[in-house]
């Protein structure tokens, strides 16, 4: 007599197809096996492909869970020496995940939920084997979708400790372009600045003597004051546009580009050579922060870890493609530095890439050195 409580996943078998299916590989701890040719032939009947092996001992279990991997194991919850029960606590122990059903001439109910509750997918009853199938393909996905669930986990888990990473790294920078405009503000302009106060404290005191100046020297005197003035514009463009690539929009991201890796070999003594498309590129203003950003962390890299005497930039557009290479001839990025959640400067140049749809890559040049390489649709 077929009984319905024993339908505890998926009730009906028709409803599975098998047409596409996969072949499974089933182990069976089973002492008859008379009982697994039944089982098979209802697998059989209901079109599934399978191979399966049979073990009927605890050391032969084990033996097997291991050498053939099976996608499922239906054990015989009332063997003497080792029933199913114990062989489904061993894998637990071990913390082997494979989907579990019992297979059973007779269960409590009581007995069954136990079972369920300790964690076993399903239980058979020997009176009941029509049912097979569908349970065994309920407990194979319900497996899958486990697995993909903790993978979804700790993918999220991974990605928040980087995010919070980043935050961290990104409060740092602030406080360290904080520092830098303080000292830019205190070497470029304080110094100049200090220059005019003298030569303007200079040419009151002349002028306040009581002698006369000749035109030629009134001349002068404010040649020198004038020039210190343009001293102190050219200074404060030169912080501005270091600290806002925006203020270099009137001039463009090539010229943009330009300026930076002059500053760069003027800092860092390592040539730059420089590829760019000669006609004046139109990008939004977002695509142009990124790139001139892009371009300063990785030359910063390039600076501070490489060991380069030349770096090479590439630029081009070609069908609505923003092509950027930075080549250094140094001694090429470790592997393990390209995929480390600690290597913070990398994973933000891959989001601000990602963020415009794009796709990068870095590694090592095939010549030596590192190669980062970028691609983004310029389309608005
Ligand atoms: N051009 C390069 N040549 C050699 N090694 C590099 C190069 N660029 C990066 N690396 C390696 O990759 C690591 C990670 O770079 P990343 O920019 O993420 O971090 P960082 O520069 O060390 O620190 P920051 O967070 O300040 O950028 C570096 O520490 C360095 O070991
Ligand atoms: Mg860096």
């Amino acid at each position: 007599m077929e009984d319905k409580n024993t339908s505890l996943l998926v009730d009906d078998v028709k409803e599975i197809d098998f047409e596409s299916a996969e072949t499974y590989q089933i182990l069976f701890l089973e002492d008859s096996p008379d009982d697994v040719e039944l089982m098979e032939h209802e697998l059989k009947e209901a079109g599934m492909q399978f191979i399966s092996r049979r073990v009927d001992n605890k050391n032969q279990f084990i033996k097997e869970v291991v050498d053939f991997q099976p996608d499922i194991v239906l054990a015989d919850y009332s063997l003497t020496m080792f029933n199913g029960m114990q062989a489904f606590r061993m894998l637990k122990e071990e913390n082997l995940i494979v989907p579990f059903i019992l297979v059973t001439g007779v269960l409590s109910e009581k007995l069954a939920l136990d079972c369920l509750k300790e964690g076993v997918d399903d239980f058979i009853l020997k009176s009941s084997f029509k049912r097979l199938p569908a349970a065994i393909i309920s407990a194979i996905r319900k497996k899958e979708m486990e697995e993909e669930k903790n993978r979804f986990a700790a993918e999220l888990k991974k990605s928040h400790e980087e995010l919070r990473l980043l935050v961290n790294r990104h409060q740092i920078s602030i406080e360290e372009e904080r520092m830098n405009i303080a000292r830019d503000l205190h070497d470029e302009l304080g110094q100049v600045l200090t220059a005019l106060k003298i030569d303007i404290a200079m040419l009151r005191k002349r002028l306040t003597s009581g002698k006369r100046l000749s035109e030629q020297t009134i001349n002068e005197e404010f040649g020198s004051i004038s020039k210190t003035v343009d001293k102190i514009a050219m200074s404060a463009k030169e912080i501005s546009s270091g600290l806002r690539p925006e203020a270099l929009d009137d001039l463009g991201i090539l010229e943009a580009i330009q300026w930076q890796t002059i500053e760069f070999e003027k800092r860092n003594k390592i040539s730059c050579q420089l590829y760019l498309p000669n006609e004046h590129l139109e990008l939004t203003k977002e695509l142009s922060i990124a790139l001139f950003r892009i371009v300063q962390e990785t030359l910063t890299n390039v600076a501070r870890h490489s060991l380069a005497s030349l770096v090479q930039i590439y630029l081009d557009i070609r069908d609505g493609v923003l092509f950027l290479e930075i080549l250094d001839n140094g001694k090429g990025i470790e592997d393990d530095k390209i995929r480390s959640s600690k290597s913070l400067g990398i994973i933000g140049l891959r989001e601000r890439v990602q963020l415009l749809r794009g796709q990068f890559f870095i590694g090592k040049a095939k010549g030596g050195g590192t190669k980062v390489s970028i691609m983004i649709p310029t389309n608005k």
